[in-house]
């Protein structure tokens, strides 16, 4: 079996209210932080966006073998043939890295996304504020957008892990940037996809923020 679509399509995204800033201010390039299979990577590509798509997982990329609720296995198509099944390739420029170790040479963007990425195990090792201020990097300086959705505490090692954030302790990141969006869900049943196998319970925020010109308060 060959899913056409992305492997995370079901799950739950904040992304429309992302994607109609994008629009409405008419970005031209966007990276998306664990692009993963390209859930994000296609729409935006769709549209004539350019986009950097970092991710650190190679069957995410290239395609592979994945274990799909039932439990089903099941061939991961990956970005790569995806992009190329839609003739997307020449539009996204795919980064196979983790944002932590990033190179340097990398051209700003007008915006950057990420999906609940940095609550992955393999964050933990630096703090939060070293992803985010990897992202913060790659974003263009006066009017870069920034966008991330996240996962926030349901269970109690949650509550022991600053990657869950609870609500408002995003903030504490942006003190130069205007927020656009705070929002958060209450607590939510997800049915099993990808690496989840089970239903289980979520609970996502979401923080939408612009890069102030310099001199420039929010208020
Ligand atoms: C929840 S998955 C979902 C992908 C995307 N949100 C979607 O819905 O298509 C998050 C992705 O982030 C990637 N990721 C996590 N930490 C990363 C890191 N430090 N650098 C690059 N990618 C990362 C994972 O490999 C995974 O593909």
């Amino acid at each position: 079996m060959v899913p056409a679509s992305s492997l995370w399509q079901e799950t739950r995204t904040f992304f429309p209210i992302f994607l109609d800033l994008v629009d409405v201010r008419q970005l031209k390039s966007v990276c998306v932080v664990g692009a993963s299979d390209g859930k994000f990577v296609l729409p935006l590509a769709r549209r004539g966006v350019h986009v950097l798509a970092v991710e650190r997982n190679k069957t995410a990329l290239d395609g592979g073998p994945v274990v799909l609720p039932g439990p089903t296995e099941a061939t991961m198509r990956g970005l790569r043939q995806r992009l190329a099944d839609e003739g997307l390739s020449g539009q996204v420029e795919i980064v196979e890295a983790d944002i932590l170790d990033l190179p340097d040479e990398l051209d700003a963007v007008d915006a950057v996304w990420t999906s609940c990425s940095w609550h992955y195990s393999i964050n933990h090792r630096r703090p939060l504020a070293d992803f985010i201020t990897a992202m913060k990097h790659l974003c263009r300086p006066h009017g870069g957008l920034f966008g991330a959705e996240y996962m926030m505490p349901v269970a109690p090692r949650h509550l022991a892990c600053e990657h869950y954030p609870e609500e408002g302790e995003m903030r504490r990141f942006f003190p130069d940037w205007e927020i656009d969006w705070e929002a958060y869900t209450p607590p939510f049943r997800e049915a099993p996809h990808v690496e989840q196998l089970h239903e289980h319970t979520h609970r996502m925020g979401l923080l939408i923020a612009t890069h102030l010109q310099e001199g420039c308060n929010a208020d």
